[in-house]
């Protein structure tokens, strides 16, 4: 079994791409061109060159000793939050980019959640001198203050998503509809393994030189390139994608994926989709996601701007109906804690996204032998606001 896309765009029975008539030219146009330029050597030269000297990659893969020595197990941790900009965002950014100005393209919209997204937009769109339009949902605007004004600064315009939730999910409904009103001049960088086919097979594509180096790093510290288990954090499931994509045939490696329970799964307030979801479509893709009985969309809610989100990507999507990949569901509350817990054991402060993924710890059982991955997905930069008023700092 294949649980990469197949050439319909189809992750199983999971993908596709659900357009508007208007926007068939644009996605056609990408979905003509991507496999294409992007296997180009002078794209990837540009591309290496870029992660390499801008993004500052490889990143490190690091023995967490503290946290090793409580589980007793082997834990090491991908350090995606050392990338430029504080988040694995930037390696999508980066090849999406220089693809838009291979098409032609001059003006550059994105979504964002966490705003991680559109920090990674804005700093490629001023890398390359071209004009960049960020949507973002106004509740999210708020609790990702610092992420905003970077986006300001970077030259970039912020504009609010003032429906739904006021969320990401919202904000990609704008951008969408931009899209729709400005179908030559613009490419529409989502942030990612999202949307119509091509973009999650580009979008993971793109993130998948995560899992590249962990098989490179773990080889020369192991010596074996495959750990026992590797753990992302899924909003959209972007860094999840990257951090599993090389590892998706050998079952030898246990996938596991974790998703913002908010404040309980049964709750009502909540992001869990795999636990609540059923399959329906979203924003181009055929998936699985949290609806009311007759197909409304239900507002989803995590203290993480970047896991708020009512579905998740249809690779995602398929690595669950086929038991592939173990979905655990984690609570603000559990993801909180792990924000102190890993700042006070490792000296690092994750993203309250990244937070979730550690929190699996202590739902399951490793043994002393077994190489556990974390991704750590992204920087608590962008949190200071909520960790401030969350733990009273
Ligand atoms: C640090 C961090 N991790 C994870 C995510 C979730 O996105 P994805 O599931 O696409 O990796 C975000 C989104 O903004 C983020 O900023």
């Amino acid at each position: 079994m294949s649980y990469n896309v197949n050439e319909k765009g189809y992750y199983g029975e999971f993908g596709g791409a659900f357009i508007p008539e208007m926007l068939y030219p644009n996605v056609e146009e990408l979905r003509q061109n991507y496999l294409k330029i992007t296997a180009e050597p002078a794209f990837q030269a540009e591309f290496d060159d870029l992660l390499k000297e801008y993004v500052g990659r490889p990143t490190p893969l690091y023995f967490a000793k503290r946290l090793s020595e409580q589980y007793n197990t082997k834990i090491y941790l991908k350090r995606e939050d050392l990338c430029h900009t504080g988040a694995h965002k930037i390696n999508n950014t980066i090849g999406q980019i220089i693809l838009a100005k291979r098409l032609g393209k001059t003006r550059i919209i994105a979504e964002t959640g966490a705003g991680q997204h559109g920090v990674a937009t804005a700093t490629v769109c001023a890398l390359m001198g071209l004009e960049c339009i960020v949507y973002m949902g106004e509740v999210d605007i708020k609790r990702q203050a610092p992420n905003v004004a970077r986006m300001k600064m970077l030259g970039a315009e912020v504009r609010p998503a003032k429906s739904g939730s006021k969320t990401l999910k919202d904000a990609t409904n704008e951008a969408i509809r931009d899209w729709i009103n400005n179908p030559v001049d613009t490419y529409y960088i989502i942030g990612s393994v999202v949307g119509p086919h091509p973009y999650p097979d580009m979008v993971a594509r793109f993130q998948s030189v995560i899992s590249k180096e962990i098989k490179e790093q773990l080889l020369e510290k192991e010596g074996r390139e495959n750990p026992d288990y590797v753990i992302a954090c899924v909003g959209g499931g972007s860094n999840a994608a990257g951090t599993y994509y090389h590892f998706l045939d050998n079952e030898d490696v246990t996938i596991i994926a974790v998703e913002a329970a908010g404040l309980g799964v049964d709750s009502g307030e909540s992001a869990a989709t795999s636990a609540l979801g059923k399959v329906g479509v979203i924003h181009g893709s055929k998936t699985l996601l949290m609806q009311t009985t007759d197909g409304q969309i239900t507002e989803p809610y995590s203290i993480s701007a970047g896991l708020d989100y009512p579905g998740v990507g249809p690779m995602h999507a398929n690595l669950f109906a086929t038991g592939r990949a173990k979905f655990i569901s984690i609570t603000d509350a559990q993801a909180m804690d792990w924000g102190i817990k890993l700042s006070q054991m490792e000296g690092l402060i994750p993203a309250i996204e990244s937070a979730h993924a550690f929190a699996v710890l202590d739902e399951m059982k490793f043994k002393p032998e077994d190489i556990v991955v974390i991704n750590l997905s992204g920087r608590g930069d962008k949190d200071l606001n909520t960790y401030i008023d969350y733990f009273k700092l």
